[in-house]
């Protein structure tokens, strides 16, 4: 990627960081794959720990953003694992630096091209960045290489349905945020993870009802383009509508409703 681009995107993500300073954990707490991963961590973490008893566990965040994932971690595993936090914006990881304080560490760095030792990590997770990165072959590539040999790396992306209906949604998508740069269903993402290197030992798809509004609050469009999105959804046919679970009780924000498909899979690095 060109210098120039790759400021225009970093400048993307700087402006969306004011828009997540507000966004309430608390909340984001609640949604299914928050929950997911703290039991999924819970085991998977008691496992690590019971393997390898001397050695303090090292997990990365990927495009950690507000550090929503580091801040699951640290309340499952507690002080004793080293966690750090990776992203291209240095607003975004201001944003992660007041909300966890000094329980992790933050680099400012792409995920195409990581300032880590190969093999240094125990656990890498990413949430939603490997739909924004510009080069998704070099990025997981790079994950493979930061893991050590029975590592884990857990990937949560929210996919769409199935093809057809995903098809219809990208624009929506690509008019809500213009960084994203990939759009998986369950199948290609785990097409992708596969063909990079990883063994997928667990996959679920998880299903979370949400309101246009909590969706559209959580993005930087102005009051304009949120029409715009109203009218592009109450304009989708039918059957992805359907596929996608709206629900339209009002013409408001706050009154459509719409299914969130979150893939979450846990994967190994064939050796
Ligand atoms: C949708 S946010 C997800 C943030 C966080 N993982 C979460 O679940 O809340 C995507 C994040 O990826 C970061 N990002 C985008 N491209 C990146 C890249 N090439 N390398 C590292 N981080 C990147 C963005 O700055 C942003 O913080």
């Amino acid at each position: 990627m060109r210098v120039k681009e790759a400021i225009r995107r970093i400048m993307q993500f700087d402006i969306i960081a004011s828009k997540v300073e507000d966004s309430d954990f608390n909340l984001l707490k609640t949604y299914p794959e928050f929950v997911f991963l703290r039991k999924l961590l819970k085991n998977e973490l008691s496992e690590f720990v019971d393997k390898n008893r001397e050695h303090v566990l090292s997990i990365l965040d990927v495009g950690t953003g507000p550090g929503s994932i580091l801040l699951t971690t640290r309340d499952v595993t507690g002080p004793q694992c080293h966690l750090v936090g990776m992203d291209i914006s240095l607003k975004m990881l201001k944003v992660a630096r007041r909300k966890i304080g000094k329980a992790a560490s933050l680099v400012q760095a792409p995920a195409e091209n990581m300032p880590f030792r190969d093999e240094v990590f125990d656990l890498v997770f990413s949430r939603n960045a490997l739909h924004h990165l510009c080069n998704i072959d070099m990025g997981l590539a790079e994950i493979k290489r930061v893991l050590r040999h029975n590592g884990a790396f857990i990937c949560i992306e929210s996919v769409g349905p199935n093809n057809d209906a995903l098809t219809y949604w990208i624009p929506i998508l690509r008019y809500k945020d213009r960084t994203r740069t990939t759009y998986f269903t369950e199948i290609s993402l785990i097409k992708l993870i596969e063909s990079s290197g990883f063994n997928v030992e667990l996959k679920e798809v998880l299903t979370h009802k949400i309101s246009l509004k909590e969706w559209l609050d959580r993005s930087s469009l102005t009051t304009e383009a949120r029409k715009n999105v109203l009218n592009m959804i109450l304009e989708l046919p039918n059957d992805a509508k359907k596929a996608y679970g709206i629900e339209i009780k009002e013409i408001k924000e706050k009154s459509i409703i719409f299914t969130r498909y979150v893939c979450i899979l846990l994967a190994r690095k064939v050796l």
